[in-house]
């Protein structure tokens, strides 16, 4: 059944309605649509437009169709244009004339602009929570690994020591910015468009704060034509989705780099990784390289996105019904990604001795040796100077500043005593690194405590 046959003398050439339908994909939001439909009549009801037993009739018909629907007595099939079509032919050859009444006072322009706010609604809120799973596990990390050394680098060069915990610590940080963002994204798309009729609102008197505040809404919207033609929060969302997938992409690429041969600082679980066909040793990181890969699928969605609505003039065009094809998927592919990161993160194995080797082999304390020849009243300059000699000696030897000889230090600079060991030690140097947000153990468990509290209010 067409919603507009009326002003038509041909029938749809089908190739025009193969290309136009969107029932193929906005089926996805069958339950929302559904929902919209049952507060939208309770409000007619409410306002004497449908009287209490043809509001009644309509539910019981919308409620059998979702009932149907998820059961699988219901199928999608495809003479119908979109979701909001199917449903309203299914009620009418359920219960009549009355379910004519459907439709009353509103469009498909506002009714697909509620059903998808509805819907990313939800789906905001998952992967907020998802999310929040992803963080409760990297705090396991971080509190277990308080004393865990480990190069961090600048320039993918070891720089100076840090701790895993602390490591790990930077992406909480970015992790919890992104809930923040989902958060404010959710609290400025929390209105209902609903009652803004095609474009120009509507000639009944409907109550739009009510049905806003029957479908969990802050309130209605303002305006009827920005109502049908926002898209602003499905920008914002795969922004929000993109800075997600970026964050985890940064994160996979270091555990690509940490499980080499090379590296060898965490072996990623058998669980998560796969073979080769052809080399039998191989053991991939294959999850770890498909989200930092699907993570220019979502970008792609944003651009997408962007770039459909930059043209459009007010009110309703049907270029925006291409936002949905792309924001379901992003929003699956995000959720996928983030479930599968946190799995692997749980089972992932961490070579802590390796760390340390490497934090130590790679001159991170040599900042601490300069440091230690100022405290003995050594101009910086200079310091720096005799570190690097230092350096140089070991890189000729291939050892590490501690493995020096007392008379070794010595014959570069007499300043060295013996206090030299303790105070180039992975654990001094951390350990002295007590600004907060630095690596010090102490200032750590700061940081935890706050995150502990973040957890339990957020
Ligand atoms: N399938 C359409 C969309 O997704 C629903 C709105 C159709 N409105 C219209 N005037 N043709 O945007």
């Amino acid at each position: 059944m067409k919603l507009w046959g009326g002003r038509f003398t041909k029938e749809t050439n089908q190739l025009v309605h193969n290309f136009n339908e969107s029932l193929s994909f906005d089926q996805k939001f069958y339950k929302q649509d559904i929902q919209g439909s049952i507060a939208h009549v309770t409000m007619l009801a409410a306002v004497h437009i449908l009287t209490d037993e043809e509001r009644d009739l309509i539910i019981e018909g919308l409620n059998g169709i979702c009932a149907d629907i998820e059961s699988g007595k219901l199928e999608f099939t495809r003479e119908h244009e979109d979701i909001h079509s199917f449903v309203e032919a299914h009620l009418i050859e359920r219960i009549g004339d009355t379910g004519k009444k459907l439709h009353t006072g509103r469009s498909r322009n506002d009714q697909v602009a509620l059903d998808m706010k509805l819907y990313t609604r939800d789906e905001v809120q998952q992967i907020n929570e998802l999310l929040k799973e992803l963080l409760e596990e990297l705090h396991v990390i971080m509190k277990e690994n308080l004393h865990t050394y480990m190069p961090g680098f600048t320039h993918l060069q070891k720089a100076q020591p840090v701790t895993l915990a602390h490591h790990v610590g930077a992406y909480f940080e970015m992790f919890k910015r992104d809930r923040s963002r989902l958060q404010d994204i959710y609290n400025r798309m929390n209105y209902s468009p609903i009652g803004s009729g095609a474009l120009a609102g509507t000639t009944y008197p409907l109550d739009r704060e009510l049905t806003a505040s029957l479908l969990g809404f802050y309130g209605p919207t303002l305006n009827s034509m920005d109502s049908v033609s926002d898209r602003d929060y499905l920008i914002e969302l795969l922004s929000a989705l993109s800075t997600i997938m970026m964050h985890l992409s940064r994160f996979c690429e270091e555990i690509i780099i940490w499980n080499t041969n090379e590296y060898r600082f965490v072996e990623i679980d058998d669980s998560y990784s796969t073979g080769s066909s052809i080399m039998p040793q191989k053991k991939n990181p294959d999850i770890a390289e498909l989200i930092r890969g699907k993570t220019g699928r979502v970008y792609g969605a944003l651009v997408s996105m962007l770039t459909t609505m930059k043209g459009l003039p007010l009110a309703y065009n049907k270029d925006m019904q291409e936002d949905k094809e792309f924001t379901f998927d992003a929003i699956d592919t995000v959720k996928g990604c983030i479930s599968l990161f946190t799995g692997m993160m749980k089972t992932m194995k961490f070579n802590k001795p390796v760390m340390e080797a490497s934090a130590k082999n790679g001159f991170t304390n040599a900042t601490d040796a300069a440091d230690y020849l100022v405290n003995k009243g050594v101009p910086f300059r200079d310091a720096h100077g005799i570190v690097g000699q230092l350096v140089l000696f070991c890189i000729d030897k291939g050892i590490a500043l501690d493995d020096m000889t007392l008379d070794e230090f010595k014959a570069i600079s007499p300043v060295f005593e013996d206090d030299i060991y303790e105070a180039i030690s992975m654990k001094t140097c951390v350990d002295k690194r007590m600004t907060l947000g630095a690596p010090g153990p102490d200032v750590m468990e700061k940081v935890i405590a706050f995150n502990e509290e973040y957890l339990k209010e957020n």
